[in-house]
């Protein structure tokens, strides 16, 4: 377990006010002007080293991501940081809490972060749901102003940098990198097609970085203690802490940090009291978010909960937003409800995904009543296989790959849902997923 002094984020729970006082006697904004002073070249490389890979989901390296942008922007083509704080995927819940107890964290590590790729101005891009969380990066931002920590000048270090707060409007599509660049230029959010990618030509067509929440936040922290002290933490390209959510059929869900690599069993029992009803009543996991596959609970007991680890088990690590579902679980309707999300939440802008995200789900559904042949699990299989990899963004990956996780591990249940609705056996409907 993860000591108390290895937290970064030593405020989740809200134990203490998020205000500027508050998060200076924790630590923030503690001589900025100094870890700015390393340069910014330096700064990269601290964050390379630390081995900080993007916690958004995909794992990209940060400080990689970062060494793309133009050392020299030109005057009339800025570099610009976007923060996605879009946090739609289902499960998580993390970035909710860092902008609610410790935005200060987040918005030193914009100034950090813009620094360091020579960004003009950041801007955070808050889910449009997160109202009063809104409100407290609103309020945070205005409290770094006043204080002279960002604008001009920013915290001493004769750099201008803004900080704009964005409210999105709900769309689950506008996580996606590019969707949130359309529609922080105030068009509709689709996804462009990549590549170019947002290093090359992103929020109006100038170099930009998007980052998650997470990403940002935990770069002051980095900074301070060193990258051999992040990087103490977890595994071989896995290294650091990690922000878990852990929701569904545990004792005591719960959003905490510890670090990458423990396994899924040291997570439950450490932080969650473990499963409801015992770990014989596990059914199965979806570990990182409703993009990645579950794993059964066979699989998942023992693996390690980092990007490696997942992928050793056919999921993946994601936002981290572990979903626990014990053996009451309608593991079809589970499915099949997440692939609603998806077919609801498809821009439709291609038609893989368009058309393909309302077929998976209606045969989902016939599939969850038993109202199906055998013969269709195949075929949706294979229509699912059309859809992974052939859409512009990864929507259509992640519609596809819960449905074929289901059928890997699960093609008995279906089986057998199908062969009791043919003999009339099966209970009554239940109400359509809508
Ligand atoms: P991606 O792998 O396409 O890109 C990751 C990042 O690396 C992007 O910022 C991209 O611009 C950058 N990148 C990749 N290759 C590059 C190259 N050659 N040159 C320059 N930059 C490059 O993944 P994507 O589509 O950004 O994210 C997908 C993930 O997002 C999923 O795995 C899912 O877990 C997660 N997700 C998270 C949500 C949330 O609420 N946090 C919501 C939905 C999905
Ligand atoms: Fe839109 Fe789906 Fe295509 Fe992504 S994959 S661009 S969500 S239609």
């Amino acid at each position: 377990m993860l000591a108390d002094k290895d937290r970064i984020f030593t405020n989740v729970y809200g134990f203490q006010p998020w205000n500027l006082p508050a998060a200076m006697k924790r630590g923030d904004w503690d001589n900025t002007k100094a870890l700015m002073a390393l340069g910014q070249d330096a700064i990269i490389d601290v964050i390379k080293a630390s081995g900080l890979r993007g916690r958004g989901g995909a794992g990209f390296p940060t400080g990689t991501k970062w060494s793309f942008m133009p050392k020299e922007p030109k005057a009339d083509r800025p570099n610009f940081l976007v923060i996605n704080a879009d946090e739609s995927e289902p499960g998580s819940c993390k970035d909710r809490e860092i902008i609610r107890h410790d935005p200060h964290k987040l918005i030193e590590g914009a100034l950090i972060a813009g620094f360091a790729m020579r960004a003009r101005a950041a801007y955070i891009y808050i889910r449009g749901e997160y109202i009063r969380e809104a409100e407290t990066l609103f309020a945070a931002v205005a409290e770094a102003y006043d204080a002279g920590l960002i604008g001009k000048n920013a915290s001493g270090s004769g750099y201008d940098f803004d900080v704009f707060v964005h409210r999105g409007a709900g769309a689950y599509i506008c996580g996606e990198e590019t969707a949130m660049l359309e529609s922080l230029e105030g068009k509709k959010g689709q996804p462009r097609l990549k590549p170019p990618f947002p290093a090359g030509a992103g929020l109006y067509g100038c170099p930009t970085t998007v980052n998650n929440v997470e990403s940002i936040a935990v770069a002051p922290t980095i900074l301070r203690r060193g990258a051999s002290w992040f990087s103490s933490f977890g595994r071989e390209n896995n290294k650091g802490t990690k922000l878990y959510q852990i929701s569904g059929h545990v004792n005591r869900p719960c959003v905490v940090e510890d670090a990458m690599g423990l396994t899924f069993r040291e997570l439950i029992e450490t932080h969650c009291g473990g499963i409801r009803g015992g770990w014989d009543n596990l059914l199965a996991v979806i570990p990182g978010g409703s993009s990645v596959p579950l794993v059964p609970a066979k699989d998942i007991i023992d693996a390690p909960m980092d990007f490696d680890g997942l992928k050793a088990v056919g999921s993946g690590l994601g936002t981290a937003a572990v979903i626990v579902m014990d053996k009451s679980t309608d593991i079809v309707r589970a499915i099949s409800r997440i692939s609603y999300f998806y077919k609801h939440e498809s821009c439709g802008q291609c038609t893989p995904c368009r058309e393909g995200t309302g077929w998976m789900w209606r045969v989902m559904e016939r599939l969850r009543t038993g109202d199906a042949e055998i013969a269709e699990i195949d075929t949706l299989h294979q229509v699912t296989k059309q859809v992974e990899g052939h859409t512009i963004c990864a929507l259509g990956d992640a519609a596809a790959w819960p449905i074929q996780g289901l059928i890997r591990h699960f093609r008995p249940e279906l089986e057998r849902r199908i062969n009791e609705r043919s003999c009339g056996g099966l209970a009554p409907m239940q109400e359509a997923a809508e």
